[in-house]
């Protein structure tokens, strides 16, 4: 028998058998109340748990309810930067997220002492970014942004200040291109987002001239040149509910359709494809969907496995995520 520690260790998440006759989501409800902890989830994981969730929301409104909540433990539903980020906001709180190996491939393609060095040849400049990232790139970061403030943190700014931006290049490009600024550009990207099929595309707008095509900054320049709309998850769900169109090709995680279809259910929703490789038709993260109830659970009942940061991290990484909380203030 192993201990739950070792399970941890050895899968990433706590692997107990749950008795079958148990009613999952009426004891997740249970365990949370009796625990006092929160469950925060992001638009990109299974409805199921979206739809048992205390917030969902994207990385903006997740770090703000993160760094909010009066809760004493919180159940990260989304990615491991996430959980990183939520600590490094509450570090008094328990922060459990239910899979270690959910992580980021923009997060993965920003090594630290990498980074470091690159930034160390850019002396004057300072350093923007976004939140997929480890807390060590926080920590080497002078503001975190998201993509729903990354232009207004940009735009914050002095004209003449140099700037680096990482880990995401093709959303770096996009903020470069909105706000006129040259950024030095981190290389890094989301396989999720420039997965989606250039050519499936075309063939999707070309049997839907009606739709609209609205994007996620994370997609390739040649996706976001050619949308109608772009913007975060947040800013994505708004457009949809306010346009005065009924009919949307969406260009992100499709994840974001469960939230989505509830808010219109009347207008046409139809995902971006990925390519062949995509067995969904649409695009998937598989770090996303690493979250499954069975270890949403296990995280909650175990309050394993527990996210920590080194407080040394921490504090730097801390100085640069509240800097954008305070110049997110009203967004
Ligand atoms: P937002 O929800 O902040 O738009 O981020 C999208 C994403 O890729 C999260 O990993
Ligand atoms: Fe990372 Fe892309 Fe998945 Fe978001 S969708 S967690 S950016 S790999």
């Amino acid at each position: 028998m192993t201990t739950i520690e070792e399970q941890v260790a050895r899968y990433g998440y706590v692997t107990e058998t749950i008795a079958e006759d148990i009613d999952l989501i009426a004891e997740i409800n249970r365990l949370k109340k009796e625990k006092n902890a929160v469950i925060l989830a992001h638009y990109y994981v299974d409805a199921e748990i979206q739809d048992l969730a205390d917030y969902i929301g994207d990385s903006l409104g997740l770090s703000q309810q993160a760094a909010a909540t009066e809760a004493d433990m919180i159940i990260f539903c989304g990615v491991h930067f996430m959980g990183e980020t939520a600590k490094i906001l509450s570090p008094n709180k328990k922060v459990v997220i239910p899979d270690l190996n959910a992580g980021c491939s923009l997060a993965d393609s920003a090594p630290a002492d990498k980074f470091a060095a690159f930034k160390a040849q850019y002396p004057d400049h300072i350093v923007i970014s976004y939140i997929n990232c480890s807390a060590e790139i926080k920590a080497l970061t002078d503001i975190v942004c998201t993509s729903s403030n990354a232009l207004q943190i940009v735009n914050s700014l002095p004209k003449d200040q140099k700037i680096i931006f990482a880990p995401d290049a093709n959303l770096g490009r996009y903020v470069s291109q909105k706000t006129g600024r040259d950024m030095v550009l981190w290389d890094g990207a989301c396989i999720v987002h420039i997965d989606i099929s250039r050519e499936k595309l075309a063939e999707l707008r070309k049997d839907n001239p009606d739709a609209l095509l609205i994007a996620h900054p994370e997609c390739k320049e040649d996706i976001l040149l050619q949308s109608d709309f772009v913007s975060s998850t947040t800013g994505l769900l708004k457009f949809v509910q306010e346009s005065d169109h009924d009919k949307f090709i969406v260009a992100t995680e499709a994840g974001i359709l469960h939230k989505m279809k509830q808010a219109v259910p009347h207008k046409k929703l139809i995902p971006a494809p990925g390519s062949d490789n995509n067995t969904c038709a649409c695009s998937e993260c598989p770090y996303m969907k690493m979250n499954t109830l069975e270890k949403v659970y296990n995280a909650l009942y175990y309050e394993q496995p527990e996210i920590f940061v080194p407080e040394d991290i921490r504090l730097k990484a801390y100085e640069s995520v509240a800097r954008m909380l305070e110049l997110s203030k009203g967004i």
